[in-house]
């Protein structure tokens, strides 16, 4: 029987268990997916397991998507630009096996954005982005395959946001661009933008309050329908998404961008893209 895994620190929360095991079933597949909990100096051990044969490959979950990197011998272009691993899976090369890191947060971001957000009119408009760290980077590379190439970063820690902006599009950075939490809210509030995505880990928490002045956001006439997007699906309902509901708009959770960036990793390891239907949704509910 084939083994899967996800690692993580901590993994108690993850879902991704209870998604793959019910596609491998449906798809009568030998094989088993289970999580573990893992400390760093453990990333190489288990690349070595893959490479004997003992795992056929696995997810990346928090605080290692870029950590894994290293143990790598290929990544995919997703997983180079974003700096961010997700998936692992195997190939064999002249008898020997080599590990793919590959990063399907960017297919899974893409897929669960509505259409209204794709092809921003003529580039004149943008995104705001929360947060400065790995996911907002996949994050930012995904928007820019839809289109969108103008973002207000907001980041409590603004060097890391400079830094990140600098990095990603050197030429066209713009520090005009750049806020500072609670400090440039009123100027940044006022950006032309289809879409708010909250990248921060602010929510995981049940009591997580988001620092933002959401009736700025009901006043700008120049986001009418934007639509507040939180990667996170558990909780269901974060402060940032229940905020935006109280002003009357549109907003989405991270649910479906993780079922399809677990359908592509599944797709990787057994060759069979998994349905997403109402089922799998439902399942996640339960
Ligand atoms: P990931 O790779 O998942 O993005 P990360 O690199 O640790 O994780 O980034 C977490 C993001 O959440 C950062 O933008 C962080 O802000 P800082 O750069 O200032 O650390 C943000 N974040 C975490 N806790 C926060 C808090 N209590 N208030 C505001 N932002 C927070």
């Amino acid at each position: 029987m084939k083994k899967f895994l996800v690692i993580g620190n901590p993994i108690e929360h993850s879902l991704s268990p209870k998604l793959h095991n019910y596609w491998i079933r449906k798809n009568n597949i030998d094989a088993i997916y289970e999580k573990k909990l893992l400390e760093e100096n453990e990333l190489e051990i288990l690349c070595n397991e893959v490479r004997e044969g003992k795992i056929e490959g696995f997810n990346v979950t928090v605080p290692f998507k870029e950590k894994i990197i290293k143990y790598m011998d290929t990544l995919s272009e997703d997983a180079s630009n974003s700096k961010a691993v997700n998936t692992v899976y195997k190939v064999s090369k002249n008898g020997e096996y080599k590990l793919i890191g590959d990063n399907t947060d960017i297919y899974g971001f893409k897929k669960s954005v509505p259409t209204l957000v794709h092809a921003a009119e003529g580039g004149s408009c943008g995104a705001i982005i929360l947060g400065a760290g790995g996911a907002s980077r996949a994050i930012i590379i995904a928007l820019g395959h839809l289109g969108i190439n103008t973002f207000a970063i907001i980041n409590r820690t603004k060097n890391r946001a400079t830094k990140l902006m600098q990095e990603i599009d050197p030429e066209n950075y713009d520090p005009e661009l750049i806020y500072n939490w609670c400090k440039d809210e009123d100027r940044m509030s006022m950006i032309k933008s289809k879409i708010i995505v909250n990248c921060t880990s602010l929510g995981l928490k049940k009591d997580d309050k988001i620092p933002l002045d959401f009736l700025k956001y009901k006043n700008n006439t120049l986001s009418k329908n934007i639509i507040f997007y939180d990667l996170i699906y558990n909780p269901a309902e974060t402060d940032f998404l229940k905020r935006a509901k109280e002003i009357g708009q549109e907003a989405i959770n991270g649910k479906m961008m993780f079922i399809y960036q677990a359908q592509q990793s599944f797709k990787r390891w057994h060759n069979v893209l998994p349905d997403v239907n109402q089922e799998v949704v439902d399942l996640l509910d339960d």
